[in-house]
């Protein structure tokens, strides 16, 4: 038995049949079919609109699918959302926190509301520390650079232990080195705590770094799953994201010209 085929005999931690969503009469995402297993880091690739943040909210249970059905942990989104979403977290485009209250702060709220046990306090300093964010736990978040307060988002993901982690585009804004400690971090997640992982974002060079698998999607449909191996050999180019991109890209283009 190869690697792969093993790969497929294990449960997927996402997996999505023909999961479809429209806007009036726009499909944005087009029956589309992931399988992501666990302990992976899938890069989620695809330019701005290609439907990848919609995906993920449909992931969650936060829009409900036209067509076509998703499970999380073999949980239903649409049928159980708060049971996906006490074991997903969600690292947002855009995430807010309360600017007057501390890093600690701001942690412990979301703990509450998440009611995570007694002794939660020991879980803030713990991710707190994870993230790079220890000494600066007790700073007001309204002084917090760019950077800081990504590292905080991703506390925020990690506070309420979930199992399976969605980052959206998680190095936006930063700067080279917080992108070098962003990506560190992420690629120590799954080793260290056992996460699944999926990374959205249309930062090639970035994703090429720590993703195992990626899927391509463009105008709502996946292009292509695999990892950068096995897509370099199908698409017969070299070992780069780049490269594969590209591949699948030209791909659509000419379809798109010949229908
Ligand atoms: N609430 C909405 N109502 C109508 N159209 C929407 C809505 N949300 C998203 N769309 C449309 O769906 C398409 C996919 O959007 P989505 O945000 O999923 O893309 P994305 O891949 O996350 O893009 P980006 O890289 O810019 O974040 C876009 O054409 C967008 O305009
Ligand atoms: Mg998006």
């Amino acid at each position: 038995m190869t690697l792969a085929e093993a790969a497929t005999e294990v449960a997927p931690v996402i997996e999505t049949r023909e999961l479809t969503r429209r806007y009036g009469r726009e499909t944005v995402v087009d029956k589309l079919n992931l399988a992501i297993y666990p302990g992976e880091i899938f890069g989620f690739l695809g330019p701005n609109g290609a439907g990848k943040t919609t995906t993920l909210l449909m992931l969650l249970g936060l829009s409900v699918p036209s067509a076509g059905e998703a499970r999380v942990l073999g949980v239903d989104p649409v049928q159980e959302p708060l049971k996906v979403k006490s074991q997903v977290g969600y690292l947002a485009e855009n995430m807010g926190f309360y600017g007057d209250l501390t890093a600690r702060e701001n942690l412990s709220f979301v703990a509450e509301l998440n009611k995570l046990p007694p002794g939660f306090a020991r879980k803030v300093d713990e991710v707190l520390e994870l993230v790079g964010l220890k000494a600066a736990a007790d700073k007001p978040v309204g002084e917090f650079s760019r950077g800081m307060r990504q590292r905080l988002g991703l506390a925020e993901v990690l506070v309420k232990d979930p199992k399976v982690i969605f980052l959206d585009e998680p190095t936006l804004g930063l700067d080279p080195e917080g992108i070098n400690t962003m990506l560190d971090l992420i690629t120590r997640l799954p080793v260290e705590r056992g996460l699944t992982v999926i990374l959205s974002s249309h930062l090639l060079h970035l994703v090429a770094r720590v993703a195992t698998r990626v899927g391509i999607l463009q105008k709502g449909v996946l292009l292509a799953q695999g990892s950068i191996k096995s897509l370099a050999e199908e698409a017969q180019v070299p070992e780069d994201l780049e490269a594969i991109y590209k591949h699948y890209f030209q791909g659509a283009r000419i379809e798109e010209v010949s229908v």
